[in-house]
C-alpha cells in the first residue's frame, strides 16, 4: 500500500489500563503478535479465518472456543480492546490465534493471496455524518483487496445498524465481481432486516446497539469460484 490510509477507526487509546488488563498486553502480546517476515500461520492449514475490528474480542474468543480445529488472525488497533482480549484468552488457545495490531489494510497487502476461508466485518465502525463517509472501512477498494487474501467458496460475513452504511455495504458487495449475497438482507430498510442468525456470536458493539433500540443487519457474502 503505498499511500498513507485516512484512519477508517477513531483512537487508538482510550482510558488507562487496568492492571490486570496491562500484565496481559504485556505478557501475551509478544506471543501472538504477526510479524510481517512470514505468514502468521502455515498456508496450508485448511481452515484460517480472519477477523477486522475484532473490538474486545467476544466473537473472536467464541469462535475459537466453538472451532477447535480453526485458525484465526484478529486484527484491532484498538489498544484497550486487544488488551481485553488477551486477558481473557486461554493459554490453550495461544497457538490459535495471532493478531495484528494495526490497521488491517496494511496487513491484508502483505498476505498471500487465496489465505483465508472465512472473514468477519462486525459492525465496523459508521461514520455516520456524511463529511465522515470517506472514513468507512468498506469500499470497493478494501473489498478487492480483501477478496485477493480469500479463497474461492470463502464466506464474508458483515453486519451494522447504521441503515446508511448497510445501504455503502450492499452496493459494494453487489458491484464486486467477486461476492455473491448468499443470506441476509438485500436492502437498507431496518424493516427487512431480521435476527442474528443462531451461529453468529454476539458482539458487545451489537448488545449496545439493541439495547438502544437499533435493529442490526447481518449479511453474508461468499467469494465466487
Ligand atoms: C464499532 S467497533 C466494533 C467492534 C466489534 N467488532 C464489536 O462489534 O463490538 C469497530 C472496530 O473496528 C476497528 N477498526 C476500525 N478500522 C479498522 C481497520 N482499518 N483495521 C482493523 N480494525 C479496525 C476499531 O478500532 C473498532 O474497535
Amino acid at each position: 500500500m503505498k499511500n498513507r490510509l485516512l484512519p477508517s477507526f477513531g483512537r487508538r487509546k482510550a482510558r488507562k489500563l487496568r492492571m490486570a488488563s496491562q500484565h496481559a498486553y504485556d505478557e501475551k502480546l509478544s506471543l501472538v503478535n504477526i510479524s510481517l517476515d512470514s505468514p502468521p500461520f502455515d498456508p496450508l492449514e485448511k481452515d484460517i479465518w480472519l477477523e477486522i475490528g475484532f473490538g474486545g474480542g467476544e466473537h473472536l474468543l467464541a469462535q475459537l472456543s466453538q472451532n477447535p480445529d480453526v485458525r484465526i488472525v484478529g486484527c484491532e488497533p484498538f489498544i484497550n480492546g486487544v488488551a481485553k482480549f488477551l486477558l481473557h484468552l486461554p493459554e490453550e488457545s495461544f497457538s490459535r490465534v495471532r493478531l495484528w495490531t494495526q490497521d488491517s489494510r496494511y496487513f491484508l497487502d502483505k498476505t498471500t493471496s487465496s489465505y483465508f476461508s472465512r472473514a468477519f466485518v462486525l459492525f465496523p465502525d459508521p461514520w455516520p455524518k456524511a463529511r465522515q463517509h470517506k472514513r468507512r472501512l468498506i469500499t470497493s477498494d478494501f473489498i478487492s483487496q480483501l477478496s485477493r487474501t480469500l479463497k474461492e467458496g470463502a464466506l464474508l460475513r458483515i453486519a451494522s445498524d447504521d441503515p446508511s452504511y448497510v445501504k455503502q455495504i450492499q452496493e459494494v458487495l453487489s458491484t464486486s465481481p467477486a461476492f455473491q449475497h448468499v443470506d441476509g438482507p438485500a436492502t437498507p430498510d431496518p424493516f427487512t432486516w431480521s435476527s442474528r442468525p443462531e451461529e453468529w456470536p454476539s458482539t458487545r458493539y451489537e448488545q449496545k446497539a439493541l439495547s438502544q433500540g437499533n435493529p442490526c443487519a447481518y449479511m453474508t457474502f461468499q467469494k465466487k469460484n
